[in-house]
């Protein structure tokens, strides 16, 4: 399924009405049949117009075509409230205010990201700027500010970083402006990787991007991070946990509370190589990192 910028108005739009929806189970679906998305989030005190329902999500698809296979596949995953409308007249302005709603995060006392086009109101250290609606990798989505909490924790000045799933590449620039020295992102979707290079060099940060599965991948890194849904993720574990060096960490987002008591098992294929370290949760969403033992 194609990935294009939410910014080019389009015939339809399907929203999805937030009563009744888990938040985090509209965007799990939508991230794992990659379908952008708009989040309205509520109004800043300052918004003189406010548009849209906070907590709704809207989808902007190419045709009718394509409308109808995304209301199908969203009742099959009973997501309730969904209504497709034509769009609004005055769209193109009315799509330019949802960039609005966009605004930095402090993802940890060193990191903020947000969009390109406000300037980030943090002193901070790492500033990740994104230009949201393209793809994935906002730094909306809790399960990437857990890893970038994570990251903070194990990059060190010269690691050496494989972001795999690498989206908008906010993980592997975030890495790279920790002092990481080589970070190479690797993504199956084609767009991502260009748009993580594009990211990068708005970031003035320079990052390497594949377009290749994990099999692909040679060389060991000091640092692998992978922000996937956990059926995406079991299927490539072996090619994950080969990329880290020994000693080097493993940094796993994008799993949910729920996958906890079977997902390290079936992940690890309890080979006892990698130690477990630290866990972070947010909004039912977990991250954790593991170590690669050394060996002797
Ligand atoms: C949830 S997004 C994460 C984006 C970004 N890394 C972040 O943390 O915000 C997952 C990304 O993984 C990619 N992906 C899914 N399965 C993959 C696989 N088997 N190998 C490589 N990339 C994959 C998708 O195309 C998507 O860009």
């Amino acid at each position: 399924m194609g990935r294009r910028s939410v910014d080019q108005p389009q015939g339809l739009q399907i929203i999805i009405h937030p009563e009744g929806n888990t938040p985090s189970q509209v965007k799990d679906l939508l991230q794992a049949h990659s379908i952008p998305y708009q989040e309205v989030l509520p109004p800043e005190p300052t918004d003189e117009l406010f548009i849209g329902i906070p907590g709704s999500y809207i989808l902007y698809p190419e045709d009718a075509s394509q409308a109808d296979e995304w209301v199908q596949l969203l009742e099959s995953h009973k997501v309730h409230g969904v209504e497709t409308q034509p769009l609004p007249d005055g769209a193109a302005n009315w799509l330019e205010r949802w960039k609005e709603f966009y605004q930095w995060t402090l993802v940890t006392p060193r990191i903020a990201v947000g969009p390109v086009f406000r300037p980030c109101p943090f002193d901070v250290e790492v500033t990740v700027a994104i230009e949201p609606g393209q793809g994935f990798g906002t730094g909306t989505h809790e399960s990437s500010q857990l890893a970038l909490e994570l990251l903070d924790n194990v990059v060190k000045p010269g690691s050496t970083l494989v972001d795999a799933g690498s989206g908008s590449g906010i993980l592997a620039i975030a890495a790279k402006k920790l002092g990481a020295d080589l970070c190479i992102g690797f993504d199956i979707d084609i767009d991502a990787v260009k748009e993580s290079l594009e990211n990068a060099q708005r970031n003035g940060v320079t990052i390497h991007a594949i377009h290749a599965p994990v099999d692909a991948m040679v060389g060991q890194f000091d640092v692998v991070v992978a922000n996937m849904l956990a059926f995406r993720l079991l299927p490539i574990s072996k090619g994950l946990r080969r990329l880290v060096k020994d000693g080097g960490h493993l940094v796993l987002a994008g799993l949910i509370e729920e996958n906890m008591a079977t997902f390290p098992k079936a992940f690890f294929d309890d080979a006892g190589e990698f130690e477990w370290k630290d866990r972070h949760y947010k909004n039912g969403w977990v991250s954790e990192v593991y170590q690669k033992k050394a060996r002797r």
